[in-house]
């Protein structure tokens, strides 16, 4: 059986035009719709804001004074994620990102901190209820999924 493809904003979607093989998309995506690069940044940037505040989260980043390069990362996932440029794999490879957060402990704790924090960060976008439901249903399922032990 053939499926149909679904937007992440819920659209059925039957053909998605590409400019180029891996390219963007040539009818829209997520991403276009709530306003590329600047909305990415200012999103993940005031989510940084919050782990600079948070005694749990923080000193997972030790190396990474201005976190600067975490912000990149993050920024440069979440716009490819959501069908922006494909930069973040073109330097970083394959996400795997549960196997990227090994190192880290992501307990109960950590991901609810995390969720608090990315929250602030969305509620700052002012985006309409479905875009802010579409983002947030994938944040929440993607955080419940990095958790990698349940010790203290
Ligand atoms: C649940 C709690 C989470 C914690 C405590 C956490 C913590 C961290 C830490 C400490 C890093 C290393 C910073 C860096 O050098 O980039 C990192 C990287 C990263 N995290 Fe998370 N994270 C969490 C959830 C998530 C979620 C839900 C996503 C995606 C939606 C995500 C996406 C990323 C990405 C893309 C990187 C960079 C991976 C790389 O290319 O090296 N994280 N995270």
């Amino acid at each position: 059986m053939t499926e149909i493809p679904i937007t992440p904003s819920g659209q059925v979607n039957p053909v998605t035009l590409r400019v180029s093989e891996n390219g963007e998309s040539a009818t829209g995506s997520f991403y276009e719709h709530i306003g590329g690069r600047p909305t990415f940044e200012k999103l993940v940037r005031a989510f940084y804001d919050g782990i600079r505040t948070d005694p749990v989260l923080l000193p997972m980043y030790p190396e990474q004074p201005d976190l600067e390069g975490a912000i990149q990362r993050l920024t440069g996932f979440l716009e490819q994620y959501w069908g922006g440029p494909g930069t973040y794999s073109e330097q970083r490879g394959h996400p795997r990102l549960r196997m990227r957060h090994q190192p880290f402990r992501v307990n109960p704790d950590a991901r609810d901190r995390w969720l608090l924090h990315m929250r602030s960060a969305v509620d700052g976008l002012g985006l309409s209820p479905l875009d802010d439901a579409t983002l947030w249903a994938y944040l929440d399922r993607a955080a419940h999924a990095m958790v990698n032990t349940f010790e203290e």
